[in-house]
C-alpha cells in the first residue's frame, strides 16, 4: 500500500526512444498502460552531444495527444526559448541549473505563461545549486544519467542524492515535485520511488520493446512494490 501522504508515482515515458514514425500510435500505447506524461528531451548539440527534436515535434505531439507534455530542454541559454515551447504546447517545461544564469526569471517566465517550471540537475552537480531556486520551481528534473542519450545505465548515487533532495524539500515546507530522468527500468524502479521520486522518467524501458503499453504498466506495478 501506497503511504497516505505520498500519491501514486506518475510514469513519463521519453519519446526520445520511440519510433518517431508511428509516434502517435506509439503514446496511445503507452497511455492505455497507464502512462500520465509524455517527457520530450530537447537537445540543442551544445550543451549535450547529441541533437534530438524541437518546436515543431512538440506542436505535432500537441495534436497527438491529450496528455501533459514535459519538455525537458538540454539547451545552452534556454531562457530564448522557454516560453516558445509553452507557446507549442508544453505543460511542464524544464532548464539546466548549469545552462541558465537567471533562473529566477525563466522559471517565473514559464509559470507565468500557465506552464509547470522545472528545474533540471545533472549528476555531478550539487544540490546546494538549488538551494534558491528550490523555491520557485514546481518541480526538480534529477539526472540520474549524464543527459544526452537514452539507453544509459542509472547512477546507483542518484538515490542518495533524491533522499537529500526530498529532505531539502521537506525543510523547507514546499511542495516541489521530483522527477528522476535516466536509467530506470523494472530492476530499480521500486527503489528509485522509494527514495522519494513523484515522477519517473522512462524511455527505453517503455519503447525498447515491441509492446509499450505491457512495459508501462508492469513499470507501474513494479513501483510500489518496494513499499
Ligand atoms: C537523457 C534524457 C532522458 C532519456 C531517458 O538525456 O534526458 O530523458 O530519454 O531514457 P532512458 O530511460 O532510456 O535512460
Ligand atoms: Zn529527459
Amino acid at each position: 500500500m501506497l503511504p497516505e501522504s505520498k500519491p501514486a508515482v506518475e510514469i513519463a515515458p521519453s519519446v526520445l526512444s520511440a519510433d518517431w514514425t508511428r509516434a502517435g500510435a506509439q503514446i496511445e500505447a503507452a497511455e492505455r498502460g497507464g502512462a500520465r506524461i509524455i517527457h520530450v528531451d530537447v537537445m540543442d548539440g551544445f550543451f549535450v552531444p547529441n541533437i534530438t527534436v524541437g518546436l515543431p515535434i512538440v506542436k505535432s505531439l500537441r495534436r497527438a495527444t491529450r496528455l501533459p507534455l514535459d519538455a525537458h530542454l538540454m539547451i545552452e541559454k534556454p531562457e530564448r526559448y522557454a516560453e516558445q515551447f509553452v507557446e507549442a504546447g508544453a505543460n511542464m517545461v524544464s532548464v539546466h541549473v548549469e545552462a541558465d544564469k537567471h533562473l529566477h526569471r525563466t522559471l517565473t517566465a514559464i509559470k507565468a505563461r500557465g506552464a509547470g517550471a522545472g528545474v533540471a540537475i545533472n549528476p555531478a552537480t550539487p544540490l546546494v545549486a538549488l538551494e534558491e531556486a528550490l523555491a520557485y520551481a514546481d518541480y526538480v528534473v534529477l539526472m540520474s544519467v549524464n543527459p544526452g542519450f537514452g539507453g544509459q545505465t542509472f547512477i546507483n548515487a542518484s538515490l542518495d542524492k533524491m533522499r537529500r533532495l526530498r529532505g531539502m524539500i521537506r525543510e523547507r515546507g514546499l511542495k516541489t515535485r521530483i522527477e528522476i530522468d535516466g536509467g530506470v527500468d523494472l530492476r530499480n524502479i521500486a527503489e528509485v520511488v522509494a527514495a522519494g521520486a513523484d515522477i519517473v522518467v522512462a524511455g527505453t524501458a517503455v519503447f525498447g520493446g515491441d509492446d509499450p503499453e505491457r512495459a508501462v504498466r508492469e513499470l507501474r506495478e513494479a513501483a510500489v512494490e518496494w513499499v
